[in-house]
């Protein structure tokens, strides 16, 4: 029998661009009291991979830095303590600290992971801890009821069309602002289609001429401030891409919720949202899945299969 000892892993040497990303060898990990090592099956790539690269959310990781947020795979070895999971078990999850994603092994921890119910492939699974949960919660983190309108800024990427088809369910009145090519992906979903760029605003105004009760926003930036005067109530604001604007506006970045992993998983397996994966790619095209996602303008996720 051929014990597997290392483990590819996809790395940024130092924060910055792109030139610093390379496929490594190193050790399979050991997990830690309360963790587990999966063999990965997938790994869902997001803008947030991108940003961690450049430094945006800090700049002291130990380097080599794991790249890669959210993960699925099959659970090979369990850490101190671990009895909620076993050997062999189906999970998903984001990867713990200093851990990353884009390998063929990882470490999730025990009471984060969730398991994969037989309905939802890998490849879709391995877009649930990060951008599934985002749109779960934008949805839920401010409460507003059937038939009342909700506004989503950036709606054909790959969170605000899970948000859109979240809306969906609940019976939400949907606009989708959206470059011109996302047309059908908006109304595809039940919402309205908007334009993005000038005269978003106003098209947006003809459609709600009361407003909107909720503004789910996915881009920040001048874009935001532009539809923000729209919603009924500033608190009804909600942001994954700029919190800072969005406080300043009168509204709050996300928060995450308690268990939203699982729900979302629930209402994946239930068949009312399709995290609609656009492209996977082997752990060696990972330099290229990940411009993919930096080039922007997405309709769907981008997941590599090591
Ligand atoms: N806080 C969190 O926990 C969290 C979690 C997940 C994501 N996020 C953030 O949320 C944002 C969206 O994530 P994502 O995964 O959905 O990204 P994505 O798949 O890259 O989608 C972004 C979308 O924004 C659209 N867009 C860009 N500029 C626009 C504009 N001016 N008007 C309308 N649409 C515009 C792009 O489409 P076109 O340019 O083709 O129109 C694209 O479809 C990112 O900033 C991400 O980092 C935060």
């Amino acid at each position: 029998m051929t014990v597997t000892t290392t483990s590819p892993v996809f790395v940024t040497a130092r924060y910055g661009g792109p030139e610093h990303q390379e496929l490594a060898e190193r050790p399979v990990p050991e997990p830690r009291p309360g963790e587990v090592l999966i063999e990965v099956r997938a790994a869902g790539v997001n803008p947030a991979d991108v940003k961690r690269r450049e430094g945006a959310f800090g700049n002291s990781a130990p380097m080599p830095m794991p790249m890669g947020l959210e993960a699925s795979g099959v659970v090979v070895a369990l850490g101190e303590g671990v009895t909620a999971l076993a050997v062999g078990e189906e999970v998903l999850g984001a990867p713990a600290r200093g851990q990353g994603a884009f390998a063929s092994h990882t470490v999730l921890r025990a009471a984060e992971a969730v398991r994969k119910p037989q309905e939802i492939s890998f490849v879709d699974a391995a877009t649930l801890p990060v951008a599934g949960t985002t749109a779960y919660d934008l949805t839920h983190q401010v409460e507003i009821e059937a038939g009342q309108s909700l506004l989503v800024l950036g709606a054909g990427g790959g969170v605000g069309r899970m948000v859109l088809q979240i809306a969906a369910v609940h019976g939400f009145a949907a606009v989708g602002v959206a470059s011109a090519a996302k047309r059908e992906l908006i109304e595809e979903t039940g919402a309205a289609f908007v334009a993005a760029g000038p005269g978003a605003a106003e098209a947006v105004r003809d459609l709600l001429p009361d407003g909107a009760d909720l503004l789910v926003d996915l881009v920040g930036g001048e874009p935001l401030r532009a539809l923000a005067p729209l919603v009924k109530d500033p608190a009804h604001l909600v942001s994954a891409a700029d919190a800072a604007t969005a406080t300043e506006l009168g509204g709050a970045g996300r928060e995450r919720s308690e268990g939203v992993l699982e729900k979302i998983v629930g209402v994946v397996e239930a068949g009312l949202v399709d995290p609609h994966v656009l492209e996977t790619y082997p752990l060696a095209r990972a330099a290229e899945a990940i411009a993919r996602v930096e080039q922007g303008h997405l309709g769907g996720k981008i997941v590599i299969v090591p």
